[in-house]
């Protein structure tokens, strides 16, 4: 870092604005440190994330303690700042922070509605990488909202599970909460004795003392942060490796060893192997799956490497279309993530059409079947690309976004098709995409106008015609 980095002056002269709150009312001169955003800019969730930098690494050691529901915690956060920062947030949902370094050096810190804000001694200069440390502790709980229900980290009857979309990292650590900045992990976890700890990526085995046992888990390929958890309590776990690299399925010891979410569960390797056919290279270099036994988690999640799932799956036995659809987001929204909510179709559209590819694949004509079911039933008052904040897990993105991936393909022919979408998946693999970026790249393999297609399936009000049918 040269001096150029640090000019003291403009600092000095910050600081003194900030002391009398005069920064965003004067005007800009060009060299002068400005405070980063409290929001990335997500239309619908303007809170979410934050502006001025770019997260390359959360290094993040819990502990938590079931019986006093208490987490004590330590983010080591390697940054990039791409403004010239006085300041910066993170997002942080309760719990009381301690302290904070920026680059080894005490950093003042406040709080505000869902961020912590650390002004460091001297501006960060856009370019600059920093290490920022927070130490915190709490009584972690999930953030509600009327049209999201609950997300976040959840206090279970022996243990714990965080997990939540589009947003639940900030309820366990100070993160920049928003998928456009994507990061490495490395989550180690100090659980007492007895129970297990499982999080993405790859095992990095335990150690034991006094009567505390420490996971450590490395998710080496960038994540969202709404793809990270952290599954806490009495767990059957599997380790061993499919296709060469690690793969750890685990269940609640509370249910069945031999149950239907046992048996689903193992199936992650044959199905994952089955949508590498469609999709191409299973993107990550881990494996697997945790099927929780706490009844109020009525969802699965497509968490990184390890989908966690809701026992109700498994309800009425052997389930793997949802296993198919959350390893299909391995592809679709963990590897490729969307840049904006608005987009989620990129994500469930895709989801929801491996349930039917899966499903033909053990019976032919049962994607025919789904097809003409969910187009029967579809609402097409309800678009598809920007469904609106409350309607991003409504069946106008799920059922409405798979048939339009099937008219896509209706349109294209099947080795164009194909070709897409391992093309997307292939381009964009680690990073952020777009429904504009999808049609680019659809266009491009098959040689064809697709505007009006994707405007009649993903927008347009009326049912569109199906293609090649009468
Ligand atoms: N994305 C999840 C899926 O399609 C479903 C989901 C929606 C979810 N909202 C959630 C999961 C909140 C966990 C928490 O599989
Ligand atoms: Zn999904």
């Amino acid at each position: 870092m040269g001096d150029r980095s640090r000019p003291a002056t403009a600092v000095v002269l910050l600081a003194v604005l900030l002391a009398t709150g005069c920064t965003g009312t004067g005007p800009r001169r060009s060299g002068e440190f400005s405070p980063g955003a409290a929001g990335i800019g997500d239309p619908y969730f303007p809170s979410y994330g934050n502006g001025g930098y770019d997260v390359g690494s959360y290094r993040l050691r819990v502990r938590y303690d079931p019986a006093s529901r208490a987490l004590t915690g330590t983010a080591t956060i390697a940054a990039t700042a791409t403004a010239d920062l006085s300041r910066f947030n993170l997002d942080l949902a309760g719990l009381t922070v301690r302290g904070v370094r920026v680059d080894g050096a005490a950093a003042r810190h406040q709080r505000a509605e869902g961020e912590l804000v650390v002004t460091p001694d001297r501006g960060l200069a856009k370019g600059a990488r920093f290490e920022v440390e927070v130490a915190y502790d709490g009584t972690p709980a999930p953030v509600t909202s009327p049209d999201l229900g609950s997300n976040g980290f959840l206090a279970t009857a022996e243990g714990a599970v965080a997990l939540g979309q589009p947003e639940s990292a900030s309820t366990w650590f100070p993160v920049n909460d928003h998928p456009l900045d994507k990061a490495t992990y490395e989550i180690e976890a100090t659980v007492p004795d007895g129970l297990t700890a499982i999080s993405n990526g790859v095992p990095g085995g335990s150690t034991t003392t006094g009567g505390w046992t420490t996971w450590k888990w490395s998710e080496r390929s960038p994540m969202a942060s709404y793809l990270s958890t952290l599954v806490i309590g009495r767990y059957r776990v599997s380790t061993g490796t499919h296709a060469g690299k690690p793969m750890v399925t685990a269940v609640a010891a509370a249910l069945p060893a031999d149950g239907a979410a046992a048996r689903s569960v193992a199936r992650t390797g044959e199905i994952a192997d089955f949508l590498a056919t469609r999709f191409g290279p299973y993107p990550f270099d881990a494996y697997g799956g945790v099927v929780v036994d706490d009844q109020r988690i009525r969802y699965a999640l497509e968490t990184q490497s390890r989908p966690v799932y809701g026992p109700v799956f498994f309800d009425s036995g052997e389930n793997a279309g949802v296993v198919a659809h959350e390893l299909a987001h391995q592809w679709f929204g963990d590897s490729v993530s969307l840049s904006r909510w608005s987009d989620i179709w990129l994500n469930e559209g895709f989801a929801t059409y491996a349930e039917w590819l899966w499903a033909e694949h053990e019976q032919a004509g049962a994607l025919r079947r789904s097809f003409d079911t969910a187009y029967a039933a579809t609402d097409w008052a309800k678009p598809t690309l920007d469904p609106g904040r409350a309607g991003i897990f409504g069946n106008a993105v799920y059922k409405r976004g798979a048939l339009a991936v099937h008219a896509l393909r209706l349109t294209v022919g099947d080795e164009a098709f194909f070709r897409i979408l391992k093309s997307w998946t292939a381009e964009k693999r680690d990073g952020n995409a777009t429904t504009a970026d999808f049609v680019t790249v659809a266009q491009r393999v098959s040689g064809k106008q697709l505007g009006p297609l994707f405007d009649a399936w993903l927008s347009g009000t009326g049912a569109p015609p199906v293609p090649g049918r009468g």
